[in-house]
């Protein structure tokens, strides 16, 4: 078996905007020759803005979509070529309400689904109850889908991704438009799908998500990868945004003074509130230099009411290399 799930070279699209008549009046590249390879079992973030082509990268990998160039592997087979050998082999999942019939239950649904897969019915007389139990629809698979929250839906959509038990799934942002609560069971699941083993590849833009989820994330602004790293690792690239912080009382103008000549400081600035001055100190060594910073206001006989130290998150990293 391969090392990897997912192998894409040089892997290209562009739409074509065609006039009235049918003649192409331009075209967007929605994916820049993307490299990307997923191991198995892992679970892989997508992240970028709107119109970044999370959506296309999605779609190609699946069969959806046909790449203009490039090639792209997925389970060791060609997505131009073993189209049907493919979509045997993955589960789908979009955000939205598409692809769920309401006016039928949520059991009759994924009979159904199981049947289109070509499941015999003595598997899915046993698999699709153990589904709706991995979903948290226990109680309720026998009610129409129309009855469904929006997050029972987005749940019975992951249960119909995995009628067929492949061993590859593809997610394209399943937590958009629900509740806290709602993208917090959804999160659990593919949390729970990650440990029996399935190998996710996930697009988000709620950056906590990927950070909480991810073993490894690509970022993909206007078509091109501009990163691919640990969520660890892609913070890193932004630890000089890290913030230590002291809240003192009076004037901390000497504080600050100080801290300017400390090494490795970027930026010093304050806030009044009320009776005490909030002191943020911009540097990548932040707890060493929250160190040095208390014991600069105890020689300055300066009484410190908290500190702490913030250090970057996802967004942060995310916002810097988008913008770049
Ligand atoms: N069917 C289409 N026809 C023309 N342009 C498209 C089509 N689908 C997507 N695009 C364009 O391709 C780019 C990438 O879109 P998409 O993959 O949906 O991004 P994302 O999912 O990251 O928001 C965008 O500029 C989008 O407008
Ligand atoms: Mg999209």
């Amino acid at each position: 078996m391969p090392e990897n799930c997912v192998e894409t070279s040089l892997l290209h699209r562009e739409y074509a905007n065609k006039d009235f008549f049918g003649r192409v009046k331009s075209t967007v590249t929605a994916l820049h020759e993307l490299d990307i390879s997923v191991k198995y079992g892992e679970l892989f973030g997508i992240i970028g803005p709107n119109g970044a082509g999370k959506t296309t990268t999605i779609k190609i990998l699946s069969t959806l979509l046909l790449p203009t160039s490039g090639t792209a592997r997925v389970l060791g087979m060609d997505v131009t070529r073993d189209l049907y050998r493919i979509r045997k082999n993955i589960g789908i999942v979009f955000g939205g309400e598409r692809g769920l019939y309401n006016r039928v239950t949520g059991f009759q649904n994924l009979m159904y689904f199981s049947d289109l897969y070509g499941v015999p019915p003595s598997v899915s007389r046993k698999k699709v109850p153990e589904l709706i139990e991995m979903v948290g629809l226990t109680g309720r698979e026998n009610d129409k889908v129309e009855k469904y929250s929006r997050g029972m839906k987005q749940r019975l959509h992951i249960a119909r991704a995995l009628v067929h038990d492949p061993p590859l799934l593809f997610l394209d942002e399943p937590t958009i438009g629900l509740d806290p609560a709602g993208s917090r069971d959804i999160r659990q699941i593919i949390n729970d799908l990650k440990k029996a083993g399935k190998s996710i590849i996930l697009t988000t833009h709620y950056m906590f998500e990927a950070d909480e989820l991810c073993d490894r994330i690509a970022v993909i602004s206007k078509g091109r990868l501009v990163a691919l790293d640990m969520p660890s690792g892609l913070k890193k690239q932004v630890k000089d945004i890290t913030l230590a912080e002291v809240h003192v009382y009076g004037d901390a103008t000497p504080l600050i003074e100080s801290l300017k000549s400390i090494e490795n400081v970027s930026r010093v600035f304050s806030d009044m509130t009320g009776d005490r001055t909030i002191v943020r100190i911009q540097t990548p060594d932040g707890s060493d230099v929250l160190e040095q910073a208390k014991s600069a206001a105890s020689r300055l006989n300066l009484k410190i009411i908290e500190s702490s130290v913030k250090e970057p998150t996802l967004e942060d990293a995310y916002l810097r290399m988008v913008e770049e």
